[in-house]
């Protein structure tokens, strides 16, 4: 039987922190390596155009992506990793999908209204119909499952309406995507728990790539809760919860069993041990990013060979969508 399909992307828009790896690209890796999916990874490089960029800077933020994706143990042999610029069918579906997009839910869109006041001079028309292209994106693939963090569950809940509208209106075509959550689908701010850890808060973000020494600085700076003890309560200790959430993660140890761990030891004993779990978790990634970063035509080849592969799922099901609107003559 065929194995049920799933489908992720990250905008390249610079390093990525630990929010993106906890809450996605972590799980992207295990879901590869569980054998149990068809594997589709992408670069959401249209979706990153939606921001200010350097068109300079653009191609390398692409290949950056790819090797953070490689160095995180992503295998072009077992899972499809492909450009989604590279496949016009995204582009095409989007704009198919936006005819069935009613304005008001566009509107309401919690990521829409954020980046509206985070970049005020920029509010154009890509931001808005942004969750239409990650339609696409999911949609194209027949995709089951889409791994995610949970800042992205209001798209996907758009692009299961899309997809339930547009069965209703031309005949089966999509399946309904279902979210896949890790057990840290939201990791906060170093600075601020009320806060998601973004990269545009490079203080109180964790770079994957940032040194051992960046790493226990920024992890020592953190803040904590009132009281001494590390413990797990995410409304009376929601900074102290979010850092142990960040340990348990990485550990793959239950948060009951580091309290135990650290029961009496203080804040700062625990942040010390944090912050060399974390370095040490991403020595090995550290090591084949540096390497990989060097090897371009290694990763052109790879993101061309993905996208060529991709395409022909893609092709597919545009065709049919064609038929089924009437446009295919
Ligand atoms: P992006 O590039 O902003 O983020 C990539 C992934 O990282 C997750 N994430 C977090 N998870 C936990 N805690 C955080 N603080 C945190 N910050 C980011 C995001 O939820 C995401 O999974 N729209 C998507 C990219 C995209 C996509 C798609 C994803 C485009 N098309 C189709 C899935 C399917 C985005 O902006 O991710």
């Amino acid at each position: 039987m065929a194995k049920p399909s799933l489908v992720s992307g990250i905008q390249p828009s610079g390093r990525l922190h630990l929010g993106n790896y906890l809450g996605a690209l972590k799980n992207f890796v295990e879901l590869q390596n569980s054998d149990k999916y068809q594997c589709y990874f992408f670069i959401a490089d249209l979706h990153s155009l939606t921001e200010p960029f350097d068109p300079k800077e653009k191609s390398k933020q692409i290949l950056e992506l790819a090797a953070d994706y490689l160095a995180a143990g992503l295998d072009q042999k077992k899972s499809t990793i492909f450009l989604q610029s590279a496949i016009p069918s995204h582009s095409e579906l989007a704009r198919i999908l936006e005819n069935l997009a009613p304005m008001g839910e566009l509107n309401r869109m919690t990521q829409f209204k954020e980046k509206s006041k985070t970049q005020p001079g920029n509010v154009n028309a890509g931001l808005f119909t942004y969750p239409t292209l990650m339609a696409a994106d999911v949609l194209l693939y027949n995709a089951e499952f889409v791994p995610v963090g949970d800042d992205q569950d209001q798209h996907l809940e758009l692009t299961r309406t899309l997809a339930r509208k547009f069965n209703a209106k031309f005949g089966k075509t999509f399946i309904e995507p279902q979210p896949l959550h890790t057990s840290a689908p939201r990791v906060m701010s170093l600075g601020n728990p009320e806060k998601k850890m973004s990269k545009s808060q490079p203080a109180t973000c964790l770079f994957l790539d940032d040194s051992p020494e960046e790493i226990k600085a920024k992890v020592m700076r953190a803040v904590t809760d009132s009281g001494s003890e590390v413990t797990y309560d995410e409304k009376r200790k929601p900074a102290v919860s979010n850092l142990l959430m960040m340990y348990a993660s990485l550990t793959g140890e239950p948060t009951v069993k580091i309290e135990k761990k650290f029961a009496d030891k203080n804040y700062s004993q625990f942040k010390t041990s944090l912050a060399e779990t974390i370095a040490n978790h991403f020595a090995d990634y550290r090591k084949k990013k540096r390497e990989l970063t060097t090897k371009s035509y290694v990763l052109k080849t790879i993101l061309k060979s993905g996208s060529k592969k991709a395409a022909k799922i893609a092709n597919k099901k545009i065709t049919e969508v064609k038929e089924k609107i009437g446009i295919a003559i």
